[in-house]
């Protein structure tokens, strides 16, 4: 007669809240973890309801910027929550004083999708400078009847200043490029870095200078309660009817209804968006206008980039649960 043994070794549970590209399985799998995955069906986020049944009773969750961790997701994982491993570089969908009252650790992606974001600020760079989005729509809409003198007039990026607001990594890697197009770079941040001004010549200033001075305003500032619309009216009223803004950042740290209103008044250039303050939904007016670009929240879509995120999600979830510092620990 086979003897019951009982094992008394605990396997803690792991949840990953969405299929992302990568080896993430096979690791996880190979740690023996009791891995917790979305039920198959079509990709897309993780319904609330379905999130916090499956996080219930986790010891760590590789989780998406689109899974909010506020209390109430907390109290439903239960007290042997260790770890939010998120699954990008910004982590606003986490509330930290929460997670920090539970003692639970949460980290992020960085470096990984640097690169690959400060191409997509570029990519809104170029496209709303010389109207590609507008002159895409017209020749999809069968307008093209060939090549004019007058058309598609945009503007010059060689000489102009670019302000980068936030000269963290992704900040200083955009204003890098600049070099090709011989920009003068200025840029504002908490503290004077002067990593940054070796790498990009650039020099800081008041934020409010940065914004009058600069023809391109890049945003590289991660979201937070000081970060909430700090491109409001009264700043988009400081930038030059010439100029361009553009947000691969966070949708709220620009007042997305006030944008519209420039825009549409013309005190702005143009504008160029990958993120929204109330993703996917997008403020009133805004795909009426031609002169904004808009992007589907692109801004880390390469293999390298994603499957560095898969990566470095999971060397944070394996190392916290094996009793290890984490690697990539976001501060409160
Ligand atoms: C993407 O938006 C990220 O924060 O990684
Ligand atoms: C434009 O198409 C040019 O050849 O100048």
């Amino acid at each position: 007669m086979q003897q019951h043994k009982l094992s008394f070794k605990v396997v803690d549970r792991a949840c990953v809240t969405r299929r992302v590209v990568g080896d993430w399985e096979v690791r996880l799998r190979g740690a023996g973890f009791d891995l917790v995955l979305p039920k198959d069906g079509p990709d897309a986020p993780m319904p609330r309801e379905d999130f916090l049944g499956k996080v219930a009773g986790c010891a760590g969750v590789l989780s998406m910027l689109t899974d909010r961790w506020d209390a109430e997701a907390f109290e439903a994982a239960g007290p042997g929550l260790r770890i939010v491993a998120n699954y990008a570089v910004g982590y606003n969908n986490v509330d930290l004083a929460e997670a920090n009252r539970r003692g639970v650790i949460v980290t992020n992606t960085p470096d990984v999708l640097t690169e690959a974001t400060a191409d997509t600020a570029w990519a809104l760079v170029m496209m709303a400078s010389r109207r590609l989005g507008e002159a895409e729509r017209h020749l999809r809409a069968g307008r093209f009847h060939g090549w004019g003198p007058n058309d598609w007039i945009g503007v010059d990026l060689r000489g102009r200043t670019l302000g980068i607001i936030g000269a963290g990594r992704i900040g200083e890697a955009t204003a890098r490029r600049a070099r090709a197009w011989n920009m003068r770079i200025v840029y504002s941040h908490q503290n004077p870095k002067p990593d940054f001004e070796a790498a990009t010549g650039g020099s800081r200033v008041p934020l409010d200078q940065l914004l009058s001075e600069s023809d391109f305003v890049s945003l590289h500032v991660p979201f937070t309660a000081k970060t909430r619309h700090l491109i409001g009216a009264r700043e988009l009223t400081l930038m030059k009817p010439t100029a361009i803004l553009v947000n691969t950042a966070r949708g709220p740290i620009v007042d997305e209804a006030a944008l519209v209103v420039a825009l549409r008044e013309r005190r702005l250039y143009a504008a160029g968006l990958d993120v929204y303050e109330d993703e996917p939904r997008l403020a009133p007016g805004l795909v009426e206008l031609e002169n904004v670009v808009l992007l589907p929240h692109v801004g880390s879509g390469t293999p390298e980039a994603r499957e560095g995120m898969a990566r470095v999600a999971t060397d944070n979830l394996l190392a916290v649960l094996a009793g290890k510092p984490p690697i990539n620990p976001v501060t409160p």
